[in-house]
């Protein structure tokens, strides 16, 4: 008979602010390995790879980034009523299934592998004023500043946009401050701003496509059925969203870790062929997002509980990708690891990261030219991080020194 979630008694974990990201680690790690699921401050933690997994290929949940505005509280016409409001990482059924069938096969990674040689140039004219200098606070100098000019070369926005988007990114990141009262107008100008860029970039690939996602993202068909001008607006929000300060912030991770590992950095230096590899390992180990949510769109009854309508849940991919049933020596890192389940990092199920190649392609890059470049790569200072409750997550401050001149 099964029970109702509310009624059982479970193990509670809260965000201690106080803890640091180790210490949270091994407290998730040691949580998962009893429980599958605790009581987490909006709603339950899930801890196990398993239950993670089947419960993000469970498309009775659905995301719960659609609620971002009802938590807060916040309710305006002008928010909801904007038709890019519709963002595919938060429409559900068959909406959502319409759109991901005409949109992935843009996504490939033949499509991920045109970029590789763009990301290898960013990424040098990124590291040669500090490879002259011999040190570096990576986050601003490189980290922050290398996603902006592959989502336009990827959207197809000339040189001379970098800096709008760039700024365009920050107003529109504010959606996960929090603060949606104070931020919402501020997120809607720039919302509209990037909308009428666009929008005119739209009509000229529209008269004369290009070698880029917009060009297939508008030319991409299934059955018939083509995006409209709004859902390739919203699209173009949504990568710009998605795939911004996720792979900025997973590129501090992994630098932070090799600093913190030079065996393991000297291992990338040495085999370069490990800069894949290396991208698993770090983003199993420190991933820059720790976890997703998700909420029951009707009664759903799972391992014997019953979880009412509405109920939230909160799948810990920290917990998952350190469970001890799938990782041997979870809490080592270790870039030569291989042959293990995939780690939880860019989600699982219908809502399964659309742009895994490309960031992969991102950080490969990024590592091999790194680990060329930097050698002897050491910490120079204190990292500082993100307060981990942040969705998105990884170093403020990275200060790093390494030897000059390559
Ligand atoms: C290291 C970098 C990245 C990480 C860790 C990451 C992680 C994720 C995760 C966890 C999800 C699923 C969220 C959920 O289930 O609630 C997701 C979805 C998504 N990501 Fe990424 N992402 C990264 C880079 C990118 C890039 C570069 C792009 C852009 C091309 C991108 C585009 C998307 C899109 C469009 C979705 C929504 C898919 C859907 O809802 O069907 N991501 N990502």
């Amino acid at each position: 008979m099964p029970t109702l979630i509310n009624d059982v008694d479970l193990p509670v974990v809260t965000t201690d602010l106080s803890l640091s990201e180790a210490e949270r680690r091994e407290q998730l790690h040691r949580l998962a390995h009893d429980h599958w699921i605790a009581k987490g401050e909006l709603g339950y933690v899930i801890t196990s790879h398993d239950d993670c997994a089947s419960m993000l290929r469970d498309r009775r949940w659905f995301s719960a980034l659609s609620l971002i505005a009802g938590m807060q509280n916040y309710e305006s016409e002008e928010w909801s009523s904007r038709p890019q409001r519709q963002s595919i990482l938060s429409t559900e059924g068959e909406d959502h299934q319409r759109i991901r069938r005409i949109v992935s096969p843009a996504f490939t990674p033949k499509s991920a592998d045109r970029l590789r040689p763009f990301m290898r140039a960013v990424v040098n004219e990124l590291l040669d004023p500090i490879c002259e200098a011999g040190h570096s606070e990576f986050v601003a100098d490189v980290c922050e500043p290398y996603p902006i000019p592959i989502i336009c070369e990827l959207l197809g926005a000339p040189r001379e946009d970098w800096e709008l988007f760039s700024r365009l990114a920050v107003d529109i990141f504010r959606v996960f401050n929090g603060n949606l009262a104070e931020d919402a107008p501020a997120i809607i100008a720039a919302g509209d701003e990037m909308d009428a860029y666009m929008l005119n970039l739209i009509a000229e690939r529209r008269s004369e496509p290009r070698d880029d996602l917009l060009s297939d993202l508008i030319s991409a068909e299934e059955e018939g059925d083509r995006l409209s001008t709004d859902e390739l607006l919203s699209m173009a929000n949504a990568i710009l969203l998605a795939g911004t300060d996720t792979t900025r912030n997973q590129l501090a991770c992994a630098v932070a870790l090799f600093a913190q590992h030079p065996e393991q950095f000297e291992l990338l230096r040495s085999d370069k062929n490990l800069a894949s590899q290396a991208v698993e390992e770090v983003m199993r180990y420190l991933g820059a997002v720790r976890g997703t949510g998700r909420y029951a769109s009707e009664e759903i009854v799972y391992r014997d509980f019953i979880f009412p309508r509405g109920t939230l849940i909160f799948p810990s991919f920290v917990a998952a990708n350190h469970d001890a049933e799938k990782f041997h020596e979870p809490l080592v890192f270790d870039i030569t690891r291989e042959g293990t389940v995939p780690h939880l990092t860019f989600g699982s199920g219908i809502h399964y990261c659309l742009g895994a190649f490309l960031a992969r392609a991102e950080l490969q890059e990024a590592f091999s030219v790194i680990a060329n470049r930097l050698p002897n790569l050491k910490l120079d200072g204190e990292i500082t991080w993100k307060p981990l409750q942040n969705g998105i997550w990884g170093p403020e401050h990275l200060p790093i020194g390494f030897d000059r001149g390559h």
